[in-house]
């Protein structure tokens, strides 16, 4: 027999026999609204870390292709002037090879450097350093870059002068990544200067609420035209090659993404056959 229970029985007792009372309903239901409200806001946090994590895989994919191909292309060159001065080996006179081999030798150390520059940029881009940040002592840092270089300057014949500034705050970072960026910076500097002095300094600089460090010479300089691409991947300026000074042109890249990492900045002054000044800002550990 069909009987429809529904009209028979009052809904609410279906639904709960126990019959609530309105006050009861507006508590329960305000109750999941809240409930409800918070899982949304959860969710849409979710969601936008979610996007943002999302966001940085492709700019980082991105990133590994636009290497992939740079790389790729800027090994083109030294791999071919390798091959050509093999078969000069093989052909010409006897006396002459070992400048030939002199000169695979150089190229293919000039290969292992730009491997090792390569390492160091994606390293740089695939981690995390904040996880690794730290109170860094500008001055203790700056001290052991300096004294890492001393070898290298006196070789040079340059006077290496280092002038620590006083009252410094700490800066907050990774202290290998620091090292590294002014090792880049003391490196150029000395291999770009002929002669002379290669002064690194640190300061407060007040006005800027910056911890400041200027790595400053006497060498051949950076000539106007070069300066706005100098921190591009493998640019190299064209006074470096026109005096022989070889290199791969990653170095500057290397110290702009740590630098930035840090939430500095850095500023390069330069007059050609005068000198260079890098000037690297940090922000105080607050
Ligand atoms: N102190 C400096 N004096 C003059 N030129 C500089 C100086 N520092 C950098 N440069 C110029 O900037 C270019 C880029 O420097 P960067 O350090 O990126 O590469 P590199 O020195 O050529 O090679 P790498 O550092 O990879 O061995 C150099 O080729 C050079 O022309
Ligand atoms: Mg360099």
């Amino acid at each position: 027999v069909k009987t429809d229970l529904r009209a028979a029985v009052p809904l609410q007792e279906v639904v709960n026999p126990q019959k609530i009372s309105t006050q009861e309903t507006n508590l329960v239901l305000e109750f999941f609204t809240a409930e409800m409200m918070a899982a949304h806001d959860e969710l849409v946090k979710r969601t936008r870390k979610l996007e943002e994590a999302n966001h940085r895989l492709q700019e980082l994919d991105q990133l590994k292709t636009r290497l992939v191909g740079d790389v790729a292309h800027e090994l083109r060159a030294p791999l071919a002037s390798i091959l050509l001065k093999i078969d000069l080996v093989e052909r010409d006179k006897p006396e002459n090879q070992e400048r030939h081999l002199n000169d695979v030798r150089r190229q293919v150390r000039r290969l292992g450097h730009m491997i090792e520059n390569i390492l160091d940029l994606t390293r740089i881009y695939m981690t995390n350093p904040i996880e690794r940040f730290l109170d860094v002592d500008v001055n203790v840092l700056i001290s052991t870059v300096v004294k890492a270089h001393h070898q290298e300057a006196l070789a040079a014949n340059l006077s290496l002068v280092w002038k620590p500034g006083s009252n410094l705050p700490p800066v907050y970072g990774e202290l290998e990544q620091l090292e590294r960026a002014f090792t880049n910076l003391t490196g150029n500097a000395i291999k770009y200067t002929l002669a002379g002095t290669v002064t690194v300094m640190t300061r407060w600089d007040g006005d800027r609420n910056r911890v400041v460090v200027e790595i400053a010479d006497t060498g051949i300089g950076i000539a106007p035209e070069d300066v706005p691409r100098l921190f591009s991947r493998f640019h190299r300026g064209r006074l470096a090659e026109a005096a022989n000074i070889t290199g791969t042109g990653l170095g500057l890249a290397i110290v702009k993404e740590i630098i930035e990492i840090h939430n500095g900045t850095i500023e390069v002054e330069s007059e050609a056959g005068v000198g260079t000044r890098f000037r690297v800002l940090l922000p105080p550990r607050l």
